[in-house]
């Protein structure tokens, strides 16, 4: 089976059936920081879906609530470590954006200039908009935020479950 992503320039990944769409991601070494471990609680495997999106496996509730609160999240979002892929031909695309998992990653960012907004890893949420040079100010400011999937409040929604 065939899956298709944009990470510089289109590429085709085979994959087996019933794998997750993360694994396939992971076996081209793309980028996913997969900061819940995919368990279906984070922002860094999100991936539209722009093909085939019946060759998925349906998304299941915990998916549907994580989706239901990340920021940038459309109609044809999946995380990719609860996709498994049942059908062939499947295109999908990556928000645009880089994920980091703390305020020091950010830090060592400081004087250069963001090509793509700078997003968090658990709500997705743009922490610093496309090319801006990142000051010392804005890490200042973020220095509070919570990069920590167990402190995020949404999270705590999952826990009903
Ligand atoms: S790795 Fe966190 S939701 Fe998929």
């Amino acid at each position: 089976m065939k899956v298709k992503f944009n990470a510089e320039g289109l590429q085709t990944i085979d994959v087996n059936a019933e794998s997750r769409l993360l694994d396939a991601l992971l076996s081209r070494n793309v980028g996913v920081q997969m900061l819940c471990g995919g368990r279906g609680l984070c922002a860094t495997c999100h991936v539209y879906v722009l093909k085939n999106p019946q060759n998925l496996t349906p998304p299941t509730s915990k998916e549907s609530l994580t989706l239901s609160v990340l920021t940038g999240a459309k109609a044809n979002s999946r995380l990719s470590c609860q996709a498994h892929v049942i059908g062939d031909d499947i295109e999908i695309a990556f928000p645009e954006g880089l994920y980091i998992d703390s305020v020091e990653s950010l830090e060592k960012l400081v004087g250069q200039r963001t090509r793509v907004p700078i997003l968090h890893p658990v709500t997705g949420d743009v922490l610093v908009a496309a090319n801006k040079i990142i000051i010392r100010t804005i890490v200042e400011e973020l220095k509070n935020l919570d990069f920590e999937i167990s402190k995020v409040k949404y999270v705590e929604a999952h826990k009903k479950d």
